[in-house]
């Protein structure tokens, strides 16, 4: 679909921002498109997404600067809740997001991939938010979520500074999960979005719906977000196959078998 292209691989899918001309950049059009696309995926079916950008230069390179640089005070507003509208779209996404991370990931590039539950990236990822360079804030997350994932003095740092990072600096203050060869990224990605999606997709979610809403809260009312999502999980065909293939093989080792998880 326009510049977001869309392609479903068995259990798993992956979602390509091809915008390849300007490195991937975000501008109104891109944005729409990654909405719409995110609105039609099939999550009865589809257990995890892989978000990558087109081409071996650039994962996102940003907000388009000049589609921004006219933009009047509520123009700029308005822009910033649309990119953090589908961002935390793609945050609450019912199903596990990966952002595979394949060359600059720069202002809104470097934003969108926070908003993906992981984040692998190439060993060529170019890591930043330069925005105070441009003479504006982070507008897509960037204030809010490099903080909770890196601190606060970190985030503080890379923000004020506009200093971009490589890789394994990347890895070394907790902004990626992983770093790869370029050549392995997507095999990385897909093979970790697999094995996400062998396990009980209800217990995922729950999983997934627990460490976000818990995260926003204080513990006491975290551990009831968690009480009650642990919860819904019981009585599912999954829970009790889950646990019986378990009870099976206590019985007998040569019963076990792999849980073919049915999503109910
Ligand atoms: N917006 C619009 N176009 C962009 C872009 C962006 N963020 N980043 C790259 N492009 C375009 C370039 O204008 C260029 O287009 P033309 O070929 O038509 O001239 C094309 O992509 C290739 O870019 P370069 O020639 O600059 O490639 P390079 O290899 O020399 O440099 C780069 C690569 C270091 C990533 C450089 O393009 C760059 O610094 N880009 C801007 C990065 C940036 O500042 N991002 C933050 C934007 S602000 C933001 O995101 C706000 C927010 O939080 C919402």
């Amino acid at each position: 679909m326009g510049f977001v292209d869309y392609e479903v691989k068995g259990q798993i899918a992956v979602m390509t921002i091809n915008r390849e001309k300007a490195l991937n950049a975000l501008n109104s059009q891109v944005l729409d498109d990654l909405n719409a696309v995110l609105d039609s995926v099939d999550t009865n079916a589809v257990r995890c997404l892989v978000l990558t950008g087109a081409g071996d230069k650039s994962f996102v390179a940003g907000a388009d600067i000049g589609e921004m640089s006219t933009l009047t005070k509520a123009e700029g507003e308005a822009f910033g809740k649309k990119g953090n509208d589908v961002f935390r779209k793609i945050e609450a996404f019912p199903i596990p997001v990966i952002a595979a991370i394949n060359g600059f990931a720069l202002g809104g590039g470097c934003e969108i991939s926070m908003s993906c539950d992981i984040r692998i990236a190439s060993e060529n990822a170019v890591f930043g938010q330069p925005e105070v360079g441009l003479g504006i804030t982070p507008g897509f997350g960037g204030t809010q979520r490099l903080a909770r994932l890196v601190g606060m003095g970190m985030a503080k740092q890379m923000i004020y500074t506009a200093r971009n990072i490589k890789a394994d600096e990347a890895l070394r203050i907790g902004l990626v999960n992983q770093v790869v060869p370029a050549e392995e990224l997507m095999a990385t990605a897909e093979k970790m979005a697999n094995t996400i999606a062998q396990n009980a997709p209800i217990a995922v979610r729950a999983c997934k719906k627990a460490i976000n809403d818990g995260m926003q809260t204080n513990i006491d009312d975290a551990l009831v977000i968690e009480e009650k999502l642990f919860g819904s999980c019981f009585e599912s065909y999954d829970q009790k196959e889950g646990m019986a293939n378990f009870l099976r093989k206590k019985d007998d080792p040569a019963k076990v078998k792999h849980v073919e998880f049915k999503n109910e």
